[in-house]
């Protein structure tokens, strides 16, 4: 009850201070996740720092996700099995749970589909299936561990990914000084950052990244006004429905943390923020943004930064005499 009143005094608030009533605007606070199963979470947070879902018992899904580094790895295109070079920048898994599908070209239609598809990646993690399912079943932490999550022993990739999906649904990052400002904090921005907020939605980057991720809602495509020059083969969702018009459509990223995240686009092209703001500015609507305008949008995309996650790190339960041995030079 307690905390009922609470939050209808903070929409009340936020509803009669200058401007900043979130119901009216485009961009919503994120809200910390609901109904996590615990258990679950936490075996799932093992699952994703555990290199030995790959072949070569060094790359865990946190290599190219680090949550160190605001869930990214900060490359231009991540670095698979044997040094291999990816085809593509790897997103940020924080606040992924909030985006209606995942990957650029959005060929995974949930967390849980997802998660199988690095692990037997050849250019990833590199490992099978069944070799994953194979090495956790040697290892007895891992048995009890699942055992009291699912109520029986039996280790499966179905189960490995719906593990690992769960612990991905609580890395979302509320609490940033944008949030505060949306519920009625007048003081959580600087000038500056608001006129940049101004700016966003009077330019229309709002019509694509909107909502509580501010993006991940949508596909649209890269250069809308403007070509986009790419040096990468990626074309975007035509990889999934074969129609040329679909070339260069991508979901539109996430901008939760985007300081965090460079370097930016599905190639990893711009390095900095000052030049994605600029190239989007250019390429999708046609616009070339003034240096102060460019510096204003610049400090309201760094107001979206949130609370990271914040937890100990997981112990891995040790492997067994039964363990497969890693490969980590072998193609
Ligand atoms: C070798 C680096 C690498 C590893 C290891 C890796 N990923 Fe990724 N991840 C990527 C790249 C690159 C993409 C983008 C691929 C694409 O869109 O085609 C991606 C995409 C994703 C996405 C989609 C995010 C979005 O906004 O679309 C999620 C979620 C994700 N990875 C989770 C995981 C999990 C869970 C693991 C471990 C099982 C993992 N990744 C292992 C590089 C990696
Ligand atoms: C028509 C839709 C659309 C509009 C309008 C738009 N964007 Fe984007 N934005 C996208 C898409 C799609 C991408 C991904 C492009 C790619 O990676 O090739 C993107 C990527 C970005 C990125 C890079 C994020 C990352 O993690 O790589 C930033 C930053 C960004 N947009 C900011 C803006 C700003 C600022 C504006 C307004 C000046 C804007 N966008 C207008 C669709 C849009």
């Amino acid at each position: 009850m307690a905390v009922k009143k609470c939050v209808t005094a903070v929409i009340f608030l936020a509803a009669t201070t200058a401007g900043a009533a979130w119901a009216e605007e485009p961009i919503k606070p994120i809200t910390p996740p609901k109904e996590i199963n615990q258990a679950k979470a936490e075996l799932g947070k093992k699952l994703f720092f555990d290199p030995r879902l790959s072949k070569s018992g060094f790359i865990s899904c946190n290599s190219c996700h680090n949550l160190s580094i605001g869930g990214s790895d900060n490359l231009k295109t991540s670095i698979g099995h044997n040094w291999q070079k990816g085809p593509i920048n790897a997103p940020t898994v924080l606040n992924s749970s909030l985006s209606f599908v995942q990957f650029w070209d959005g060929r995974a239609d949930s967390l849980k589909a997802q998660a199988g598809g690095p692990i037997a990646n050849p250019g990833e993690m590199a490992l099978t299936h069944a070799l994953a399912e194979g090495i956790l079943t040697s290892i007895p932490g891992y048995v009890t561990e699942f055992k009291q999550v699912f109520g029986d022993n039996k280790i499966d990739i179905d189960r490995v990914t719906d593990a690992i999906a769960e612990f991905e649904k609580t890395l979302v990052t509320p609490n940033s000084r944008f949030d505060k400002w949306l519920l009625g904090d007048v003081k959580a921005v600087t000038e500056q950052e608001l006129a940049g907020y101004k700016l966003f939605k009077d330019f229309g980057c709002i019509s694509c990244h909107y909502g509580e991720s501010v993006g991940g809602g949508t596909f649209h495509k890269m250069g809308m006004v403007e070509e986009y020059k790419a040096k990468s083969p990626a074309e975007g969702r035509k990889a999934v429905t074969g129609k040329d018009e679909d070339r260069f459509m991508f979901k539109v990223p996430n901008l939760r943390n985007v300081e965090l995240t460079y370097p930016y686009f599905h190639d990893g092209e711009a390095e900095t923020l000052t030049e994605a703001v600029d190239v989007m500015g250019r390429l999708q609507l046609g616009k070339k943004l003034s240096d102060t305008e460019n510096a204003q949008i610049v400090a309201f995309l760094k107001s979206l930064t949130g609370d990271q996650p914040a937890f100990t790190l997981p112990m891995l339960p040790p492997s067994s005499d039964k363990t497969p041995q890693p490969k980590p030079f072998e193609e």
